[in-house]
């Protein structure tokens, strides 16, 4: 593959990290901004692996490739990966090995002018590695169903995680109903409780679950006895998948090759809950399914605004920055304020109060 002839700026673009909806719509709306520029775009295929492969890996991204189906679409076109830091990346042999000058390498052959990450804080934090190291300019666009980076109010793909997780308690509610039942509804989140937390106040759950407060099940239990004396006979719980176990261990799945994920929580809440309470219980995890849905309207108008600005950041020289929203409308931060905030639900912030005045429970 040889990169074309370079006219105006060209800039490349990755996915990192775990996939989310609304990637699309951002490398749709920076291809639209750059072309507006006359520069061109390369979307460079599977994060930073991409640059890592000879030939190095990557398409050439115009209006005509974004545009119709692509900003509807969930994924990312490219291709994203969570695995492999270049500065210790696995080797076959079960060694690691620094592999960054190669990605650098990468990022010259192509010979671009700046780079635009969407990522989450791990992505950033290497992004803003080989950045420093290879001395290129980068932006960096927020994007996590956890909503979990510090100084964005919001990430890109958090929304549709919520009304999915939010049409699983919609379609819980009825068979809750029918047959009398506790239904438990596990949900991502990595450690921050911000997808349990909303989708279980526009889901109308009963209890919500959060890593940042620590639960009974006597109080979880005297929840659902409340509610049984209003005469209600079934009961919504929502579980965020990093709440600890009682005796204070997070409940992990191990993976191929060894690496480790958040998953079974709600298994042990809803024996706990079946024990404590009689009631019968059911339990959903609801998984990658968050992740993979068509993007909202606001994923969509968040994404798009977030590319937009990403461009201009790079037409006005303003590097090693993250896009951020803000009281309506997109700021840059430096990017590595947002690496070193982590977001967590805030316990005296809005929407912990609103929950706590319609009578949900956190088990505290
Ligand atoms: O960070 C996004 C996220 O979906 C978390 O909510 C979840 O814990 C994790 O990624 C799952 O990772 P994987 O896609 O590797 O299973």
């Amino acid at each position: 593959m040889t990169a074309p002839t370079k006219a105006g700026k060209r800039i490349g673009i990755l996915t990192s990290g775990g996939d989310c909806a609304g990637l699309n719509a951002v490398i749709r709306a920076v291809v639209h901004r750059a072309t507006g520029y006359g520069w061109q775009v390369l979307g460079i295929k599977e994060g930073t692996q991409g640059l890592l492969q000879r030939p190095v890996q990557y398409q050439t991204l115009d209006l005509g490739s974004v545009d119709g189906h692509m900003m509807r679409q969930g994924g990312t076109i490219l291709g994203t990966t969570n695995r492999g830091d270049p500065f210790a990346y696995p080797m076959p042999d079960g060694t690691v090995k620094d592999r960054s000058d190669e990605i650098i390498g990468g990022y010259r052959e192509l010979g671009l002018d700046a780079l635009i990450g969407i990522g989450g804080d791990g992505s950033f934090a290497i992004l803003h590695k080989l950045a420093q190291k290879g001395g290129f300019p980068m932006v960096g666009v927020p994007k996590t169903i956890d909503n979990d980076l510090g100084k964005t109010e919001v990430s890109v793909g958090y929304d549709t995680a919520v009304a999915v997780a939010v049409e699983a308690l919609d379609r819980l509610q009825p068979t809750a109903a029918s047959h009398h039942r506790v239904m438990v509804l596990e949900v991502m989140g990595r450690d921050a409780g911000h997808i349990a937390l909303a989708a279980g106040i526009a889901g109308g759950a009963d209890v919500i679950l959060i890593p940042e407060i620590p639960y009974s099940i006597e109080s979880v239990a005297a929840k659902i006895q409340d509610v049984r004396n209003t005469g209600r006979n079934f009961a919504l719980v929502v579980v965020s998948e990093a709440v600890k176990t009682l005796e204070g261990t997070g409940v992990k799945k191990v993976l191929q090759g060894g690496e480790k994920r958040y998953g079974g929580i709600g298994d042990y809440i809803g024996e706990k809950i079946a024990d404590a309470t009689g009631a019968e219980t059911r339990v959903t995890v609801l998984g990658h399914v968050q992740r993979g849905s068509m993007p909202s309207p606001r994923d969509r108008l968040i994404a798009s605004a977030f590319g937009v600005h990403a461009v201009d950041l790079i037409a006005d020289g303003k590097y090693d920055r993250m896009v951020a929203w803000s009281n309506r409308g997109v700021i840059d931060v430096p990017i590595t304020e947002a690496i070193e905030h982590y977001s967590c639900v805030e316990l005296d912030g809005a929407l912990v109060k609103t929950a706590r005045g319609l009578n949900i429970s956190f088990g505290d």
